[in-house]
């Protein structure tokens, strides 16, 4: 494998995973990922920026095998999809010291164990030079481990951004199209960066001031298209909430279903865009997509013994992880002769700052009457979105 050129100097060490069905064994990855390392060659010192996942090293070596010397090793992030190749970077390099932030100098230290000796600390701000390559390191914490950082490329404008604008996209394309990279980036937001959006809304302040040409991050291509990437994740982190309501649902006996089919209905004739997800074969990443934006979530759920359905239990407890911007939510459902299905959902979501409407439960099949509780529920949705921006999604509304 060969290096692909971004500039003079400057590499794309991309090691796709294209078979990769689960990131962090809960999120599916239809369209793999990848693991980044760059590699920035000054006219006295050469500097390779991540590593890649051990278990896929073989190909980061296939691509250093024709580096004679590695000076330097930028570790931008010590979780192990990016640093955990570093011990044998080292030992094929041994006279290449590693260079981060103290923060991530002592995780390195304790995931990998990594002699301290070998690791440089450097500062907010502060730079190393290669020779007509400045190094410039950015703290970015909490993007999102509490170390990471980004390194800013002085001369070439390339934001090296780690985990930070990453998208899970395994490709051969060394740069992303937007149609192509809109989706697999969504996905990455809305389970490793949604929790953080304070964090984000500031590290997008502070980056402001870089005219940036290349964001080189490192999980799928890189972005040319920088003001594109920036402005969805502005949107993502800091924009209102969305026209949409988010209805997660599992029907038993159909009972269920009649409530959350009667409410999509009537919040789309009231012009509320609807994703409506079946959670009997769920796929979390999409789950965790469809609330980027969403400003109602609504779960149906029938009563299994005295609970909610387990699945929607699972359901409420990655939403309240992922920590969305949803500013009302709601439970309908049936049950057969008690429980507290809605108390136990409501109960789940303490992270989830949104206001409770009115639950519609159901005893049995529902009567008219019932469903004429839905219609209130939706009224009161669609009243409550007045003037929020319409729903950017395409695939399901
Ligand atoms: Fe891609 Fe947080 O590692």
């Amino acid at each position: 494998m060969k290096p692909a050129k971004i500039t003079e100097g400057v590499f794309s060490l991309r090691v796709n995973h294209f078979n990769r069905e689960l990131f962090d064994s809960l999120i599916p990855l239809p369209e793999g990922t990848s693991y980044n390392a760059y590699l920035v060659k000054g006219s006295e010192k050469t500097a390779l920026l991540d590593t890649a996942d051990p278990e896929k090293a073989e190909v980061l070596f296939d691509f250093l095998r024709d580096v004679d010397r590695v000076d330097y090793v930028i570790s931008h992030h010590a979780e192990q999809d990016h640093s955990g190749s570093i011990p044998e970077v080292l030992r094929r390099y041994p006279g290449a010291m590693v260079v981060t932030n103290p923060k991530c100098r002592e995780f390195l230290m304790t995931h990998l164990h990594l002699p301290a000796e070998k690791i440089i600390e450097v500062k907010d701000g502060g730079t190393l030079e290669l020779g007509g390559k400045t190094l410039e390191f950015v703290y970015t914490p909490w993007v999102h481990w509490p170390e990471t950082m980004c390194t800013w490329l002085r001369e070439d404008k390339v934001l090296f951004s780690c985990d930070f604008f990453g998208s899970h996209l395994a490709t051969g394309e060394l740069f992303s199209e937007e149609h192509r990279v809109h989706d697999p980036m969504k996905r990455y937001f809305a389970e490793i960066m949604m929790p953080f959006r304070s964090n984000i809304k500031s590290h997008l302040e502070k980056l402001a001031k870089y005219d940036i040409s290349f964001i080189a991050p490192s999980h799928g291509p890189v972005h040319c298209n920088t003001r594109f990437v920036l402005d969805l994740y502005k949107d993502w982190a800091v924009g209102e909430p969305r026209n949409k309501a988010v209805v997660a649902y599992v029907s038993m006996h159909g009972s269920t279903y009649m409530l959350v089919n009667r409410l999509v209905s009537r919040l789309q004739e009231a012009g509320v865009c609807v994703e409506k997800l079946n959670l009997e074969h769920m796929d979390e990443g999409r789950v965790a997509m469809s609330l980027v934006d969403a400003a109602t979530i609504v779960i149906g759920t029938p009563t299994v013994l005295t609970g909610p359905h387990p699945k929607t239990v699972y359901a409420a407890y990655l939403a309240n992880l992922i920590r969305p911007k949803a500013k009302f939510v709601s439970v309908v459902g049936s049950f057969g002769w008690g429980g507290k299905a809605v108390e136990t959902i409501a109960g789940m979501i303490p992270n989830i700052k949104a206001e409770v409407l009115k639950p519609v439960m159901v005893k049995g099949m529902p009567t008219e009457a019932d469903l004429n509780l839905v219609d209130e529920l939706a009224a009161q949705i669609a009243q409550k979105h007045a003037g929020l921006p319409d729903c950017a999604c395409v695939q399901s509304c």
